[in-house]
């Protein structure tokens, strides 16, 4: 069995700041040695709706051509899950949700039992709800049974970043892209992931 751990990062992502920080986490990860799947959750809207944001569907083009779908098999494969959601009213965007609505047979089945689980977030605002999007993605992971990681304080940059619950950004009406702090608690906490994953595999 490999020692290197297999990292899902699956996130969804409307205007670009939770997908930099998802490629943020799977380089952390991979500087591990793991093997990363990054993963989109997909629109749950007609264009009719999308029309009404400018970009949204540019947006989303751009990016289910880069990602591919998450699927249960993706997380059934990975020994350590790290889901990001831009926060939508203090919680997780529904694209999102809902891709982790479809898990009910993988968790009836016991099989996320034991992988190592992470989350993260961007906001418009700093205190726009980031610390409560990510607590409540922790609470689906203790039902999931998984080994919560979060990276606290350990990367420095983490005093002036992110949050110790999982990496964030604040996007303002930019949406301005998240600085090097941000990035560097995100890195920081894909390759903790990583590591615990691996160990726990081992
Ligand atoms: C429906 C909706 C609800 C939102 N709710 C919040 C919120 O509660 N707090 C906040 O700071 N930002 C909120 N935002 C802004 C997004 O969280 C922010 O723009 C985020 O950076 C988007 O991430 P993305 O670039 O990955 O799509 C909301 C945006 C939308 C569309």
């Amino acid at each position: 069995m490999s020692k290197t751990a297999n990292v899902a990062v699956i996130f969804y992502s409307r205007d670009g700041s939770t997908e930099t920080l998802a490629k943020a986490i799977a380089e952390g990860a991979q500087s591990e040695g793991a093997e990363v799947r990054l993963l989109r959750a997909r629109e749950i809207v007609g264009p009719d709706v999308m029309a009404h944001a400018p970009g949204w569907a540019e947006n989303a083009e751009r990016m289910n051509g880069l990602y591919a779908a998450p699927t249960a098999a993706d997380v059934e494969w990975a020994d350590a899950v790290i889901w990001g959601s831009p926060t939508r009213f203090a919680s997780v965007s529904s694209e999102l949700r809902a891709f982790i609505d479809s898990l009910g047979g993988l968790w009836a089945s016991g099989k996320t039992v034991g992988k190592v689980g992470g989350a993260f977030t961007s906001t418009a605002t700093p205190h726009g709800g980031n610390e409560a999007t990510i607590l409540s993605m922790y609470t689906t992971m203790a039902h999931f049974g998984m080994v919560i990681v979060p990276p606290g304080f350990g990367e420095p940059a983490a005093f002036g970043a992110g949050t110790p619950y999982g990496a964030s950004s604040v996007a303002g009406q930019g949406p301005n892209p998240p600085t090097e702090g941000d990035l560097a608690v995100a890195r920081y906490q894909g390759k903790r992931a990583a590591q615990v994953a691996a160990k726990l595999k081992a």
